[in-house]
Parts: structure tokens; C-alpha cells; sequence
């Protein structure tokens, strides 16, 4: 497996940030070196819980210039791409076990100019999406069952990130590997040995201490990770 040369990137999930105070946790974010915002768009079906819509995505839009990358945990992803292209999604994430068929999702979002994304849940095998690989800029690993912040990472997830890796280099796929939920200093160190290459952070970033120092410490695990490349 090659080392990735690019740029470790971190994302902050605003999931566990104040949401009566996003300017500022967007701020202390960016000065802790964030490389884009993770939004959890959520819609009490696909998942148990509800959170936000695209109204979320513009207020956060007129916040930062970061990259945006949206986790649709919703039903209907191909329906309401168009409306979180426009609210300012840079990257929109589909999940695989959504109602909306992948090849519609992929089209819908793919036709907004925005970047497309794949989420596997923690038990959707990595088979599920290959046939896809070719037409994704991100495919996302769920280390959590989705639909809330603040859970443990399932370490049974790492070979589906090597194999994601793995994938993406022999297509010659520049894309991102990410991984989403419970990640930590440790599980980050971890995940990126195994290739991932993006990284999406709740709890540690937001919950305790304090945000840039959170985000310098794991900008140092996952390049130590990464360092050290599983084979
Ligand atoms: C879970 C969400 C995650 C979550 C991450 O359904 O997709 O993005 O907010 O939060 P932590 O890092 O706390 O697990
Ligand atoms: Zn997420």
C-alpha cells in the first residue's frame, strides 16, 4: 500500500459542537488547522434521530471558505441533493443501504457539480460499493452505527479501510478514504495505518479541553499513523 504524500485532512463534525455558538466553534476549529466541516444531516428514518437540513449548511457556508463535506443519513438522498449543493456542500455523502438505488444517488449528486461521497454502515460489506469506486471522490467508512455522536469505535472496521485503500490506489483513484465515529487520538492513529486519509472528529474535538489543542493532537496521531502503513 502507498503512503499517502497528501495532506492528513480533519474534519470536524459541528454534530458536537454548540449549535447556538457555531461561529465560534468554526473559528477555533479553524485555527487548530481543520481541513474542512463535517455536517451530520440526519431525518429520523435512515437513522433514530433528527438533527439538521440544508438551512444548516448555508448558515455554515457564510462562516467558513473549508470545504464542506455532508453526511446525508437520510432516506432520499438523490432527492434532495440539489437543495444541499445549493445551501454550499461541497462534498455530499450518500449512504449505500438508503432507499434511492447508489447509481441515482451517485447521478443526482454528481449533477449538482458537487463532489460525491459513499458511506458503508459498520456492517455493510466493502463488496457493496466497489462497483462504484470509479465514480467517487470519498468513500466513508462508518466505525459507529450512525445517528449519534459520542460512540465507541468499532476496531472490526479497519480491514474495510485497508481494503478501501487498497481499491481506491490500484483504480488509481486519488479519492479520500474517511472514516466517521468514535475517532480519538488512538483510533485516528490507527485508522490512518490503514489507510485512511480523512477524518471525521465529534466528541474529541469539541467535548473537552480545548478545540485547537484537541485538533493539533490528532494532527499528530494520524501522521504517526500514517508512518507506519499496515500492509
Ligand atoms: C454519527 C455521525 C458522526 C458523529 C461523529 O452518526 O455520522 O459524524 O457525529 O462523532 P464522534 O466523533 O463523537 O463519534
Ligand atoms: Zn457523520
Amino acid at each position: 500500500m502507498s503512503v499517502p504524500s497528501r495532506r492528513l485532512r480533519l474534519a470536524p463534525s459541528l454534530l458536537s459542537a454548540d449549535f447556538a455558538d457555531l461561529a465560534s466553534a468554526i473559528r477555533a476549529a479553524e485555527e487548530g488547522g481543520a481541513d474542512a466541516f463535517h455536517l451530520d444531516v440526519m431525518d429520523g428514518h435512515f437513522v433514530p434521530n433528527i438533527t439538521f437540513g440544508p438551512a444548516m449548511v448555508r448558515a455554515v457556508r457564510k462562516r467558513t471558505k473549508l470545504p464542506l463535506d455532508v453526511h446525508l443519513m437520510i432516506e432520499r438522498p438523490a432527492k434532495y441533493a440539489k437543495e444541499f449543493a445549493e445551501a454550499g456542500g461541497d462534498t455530499l455523502v450518500f449512504h449505500l443501504e438508503a432507499s434511492d438505488p447508489p447509481y441515482e444517488a451517485m447521478q443526482a449528486i454528481r449533477a449538482t457539480g458537487a463532489k460525491v461521497g459513499a458511506a458503508l454502515r459498520p456492517d455493510t460489506p466493502f463488496d457493496r460499493v466497489a462497483p462504484l469506486i470509479d465514480h467517487l471522490d470519498e468513500l466513508m467508512i462508518m466505525s459507529v452505527h450512525p445517528g449519534f455522536s459520542g460512540q465507541a469505535f468499532l476496531p472490526q472496521v479497519l480491514p474495510k479501510v485497508h481494503a478501501a485503500r487498497e481499491a481506491l490506489d490500484a483504480r488509481g483513484n486519488g479519492g479520500e478514504v474517511a472514516v466517521d465515529g468514535g475517532i480519538t487520538t488512538a483510533t485516528a492513529e490507527e485508522a490512518a495505518a490503514h489507510g485512511a486519509t480523512f477524518f471525521v472528529c465529534g466528541n474529541s474535538v469539541f467535548a473537552s479541553g480545548t478545540v485547537p489543542d484537541n485538533l493539533k493532537s490528532l494532527r499528530r496521531a494520524v501522521d504517526a499513523g500514517a508512518r507506519r502503513a499496515v500492509r
